[in-house]
């Protein structure tokens, strides 16, 4: 049998990535399991999502510790004790600090709903529309110390209409989000991955 990739996923909010990850190790397509949810907001939807399935959850509270680095490292013991290989950032709304990167450096990978290096940061897609592109998309890539610069591994474009709200884009987006997650999970997953620099290559 396989071995199963133990996957850590960082949510923020609705966490429908989350899903679109739960249900693609579920279903046996990818060779990975969501070993546990991990989150800055209790209120986050994904907290649930991950509740239905039966995987461990920890809410970390930023605001109820000391420092960034304290709040990491609860962070970094979490994802330890489950022996986490490979952490996923699924609408995550926090910039990842040293801590983190330094525990988890080059198995941290993200999800951003643009085509990088265009309109990283907030509102992806709002900036693809102020900016009046013809084309958007999603990019998953490993996560460094900027803001979406990491080595990029998969992206999807997706076309933008001229009658295209910020609503109507995410969610053409956002379907070429859950395919793509899992997709770049799988790859890592098996091994297929090579980092040289900035050039990731698929083997
Ligand atoms: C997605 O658009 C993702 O690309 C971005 O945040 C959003 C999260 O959505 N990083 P969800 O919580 O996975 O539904």
């Amino acid at each position: 049998m396989t071995q199963l990739t133990n996957l850590g996923v960082l949510v923020s909010g609705r966490g429908s990535n989350l899903q679109a990850v739960i249900d693609a190790c579920e279903s046996g397509r990818i060779p990975a399991k969501v070993s546990i949810v991990i989150s800055n907001n209790p209120q986050a939807y994904g907290l649930e999502r991950a509740k239905k399935h039966k995987i461990p959850t920890a809410i970390i509270d930023p605001n109820q510790v000391k420092d960034k680095n304290t709040y990491e490292l609860e962070i970094v013991k979490n994802l330890k004790q489950h022996a986490v290989q490979l952490v996923c950032l699924a609408g995550y709304m926090r910039i990842v600090g040293p801590v983190l990167l330094e525990h988890f450096t080059g198995k941290m990978i993200n999800i951003h709903p643009a085509l990088l290096p265009s309109f990283p940061g907030l509102h992806g897609q709002k900036q693809a529309l102020d900016h009046a592109v013809k084309v958007s998309g999603a990019t998953v890539h490993f996560v460094d110390e900027g803001c979406d610069t990491g080595p990029i591994i998969l992206q999807a474009a997706v076309p933008v209409m001229d009658n295209d709200t910020e609503e109507s884009l995410s969610a053409r987006i956002l379907e070429q989000e859950h395919k793509l997650y899992p997709q770049a999970i799988k790859l890592i997953a098996e091994g297929k991955i090579r980092v040289e620099g900035r050039k990731v290559r698929v083997i």
